[in-house]
Formats: C-alpha cells, sequence, structure tokens
C-alpha cells in the first residue's frame, strides 16, 4: 500500500464532518483492487456494512456480486465505493449536506485509483458524479464524460431486488459495461462470462 493511501485512510477514518460520523460503527472505506480499471459507486452503507465496515455485504451486496460474476468479474479485481461513507441512520437516502461533506473523500479515491471506468449504483451516485437532473429510468446505460471521466450509472442492486422488472434493462447495461471493459481496459480480464 502506497503511503498516500495509508494517509487518506487515517484521514478518512477520523472524519467527523457531518452528523453520521458520531452515530457510525465502522466508516466504510472502501473495497478491492486500488489499481483497478473500474469503479463502482453506491449510495451508502446500510446496516450490514456499518457493522461490517466494508461495502455491499448485504442482501444487496450479494445481488452486485451476482452481477459482476455475469460478466467476468468479482469484487477483487473492480474496486467499490459509495457516496457517503457512514451509514444513514434507517437507511434513508444521504442528505445533500452529507454528500457535500463526504465527496472529498471519494475524489482522492478516484484521484489514486485512476479508474479508466465508472459505474454509478443507483440514482443518488449518478445525481453526485453526472448531474443533479439525473434520470435514472431514462440514462441508465448510456456513458457520459464528466470532467475527464467516462461514467455511466445503473439500477442500484436494492431496486433489482424490489423490482424484477428492471433486471432486463440491468442485464443490458452491463453487457454495454462488457463492451466498453473489452474496448478500454486492457488489464480487466472478462473472459469467463455468461451474460
Ligand atoms: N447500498 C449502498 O448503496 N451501498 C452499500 O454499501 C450497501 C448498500
Amino acid at each position: 500500500m502506497s503511503d498516500s493511501w495509508t494517509q487518506l485512510k487515517q484521514d478518512c477514518a477520523a472524519c467527523q464532518n457531518c452528523p453520521l460520523g458520531a452515530t457510525r460503527t465502522n466508516l466504510v472505506f472502501g473495497v478491492g483492487d486500488e489499481k483497478a480499471e473500474v469503479l463502482f459507486v453506491g449510495e451508502g452503507p446500510g446496516e450490514q456494512e456499518d457493522l461490517k465496515g466494508e461495502p455491499f455485504v448485504g442482501p444487496a451486496g450479494k445481488l452486485l456480486d451476482d452481477m459482476l460474476a455475469m460478466i467476468g468479474l468479482d469484487r477483487s479485481r473492480v474496486y467499490i465505493a459509495n457516496i457517503v461513507k457512514c451509514r444513514p441512520p434507517h437507511n434513508r437516502d444521504p442528505q445533500p449536506n452529507e454528500q457535500q461533506a463526504c465527496i472529498g473523500w471519494l475524489e482522492r479515491q478516484v484521484e489514486l485509483i485512476r479508474p479508466k471506468l465508472i459505474v454509478c449504483l443507483g440514482r443518488i451516485a449518478a445525481m453526485a458524479l453526472i448531474d443533479p437532473g439525473f434520470r435514472i429510468t431514462r440514462q441508465h446505460g448510456q456513458w457520459f464524460d464528466v470532467k475527464g471521466r467516462r461514467i455511466m450509472a445503473t439500477y442500484h442492486p436494492s431496486a433489482l431486488l424490489r423490482d424484477e422488472s428492471k433486471r432486463p434493462e440491468a442485464f443490458m447495461d452491463l453487457r454495454e459495461l462488457r463492451k466498453e471493459i473489452r474496448e478500454r481496459c486492457p488489464n480487466t480480464d472478462i473472459r469467463y462470462d455468461t451474460l
């Protein structure tokens, strides 16, 4: 681990920039390959994530792992983080002031990882990273160039658990992601896909 990562993790672990810092069990920094070419960004930790200190380890995380496996990926070969690093109470959406207070940590992670592709999981991440007016039902699966970064959004795995009718569209987004990985991510081997 480089000094910059060590420093970033230390700084982040001490963060009390918003009220969520006072109620967290664990800060959920992120997980995966720090040199990943593909970065996935969710909205914020839920109960299981707060308890374990790792993103996407509850039911939504199981589905995310299955989705990654469909295109021959697993969480050790990508990087997974959230817009906010501490759990919002009762799993409510992170509020604008909480997102504002936290987004700098993600920015620093992006600067160190330098991913070729960023995938927003759900509306909250897409509104924060692509466009505040982002409409997930209309704009999922499309690539956007934002400040020199290539970003798309797909449905949040929790939304796919609540409403299975959205899954075929999410699978189309995964196919689009796979195509882009083949074109732009030479170090991300996705030969063993099933989608
Ligand atoms: N939902 C998210 O957005 N992030 C997590 O880490 C878990 C559930």
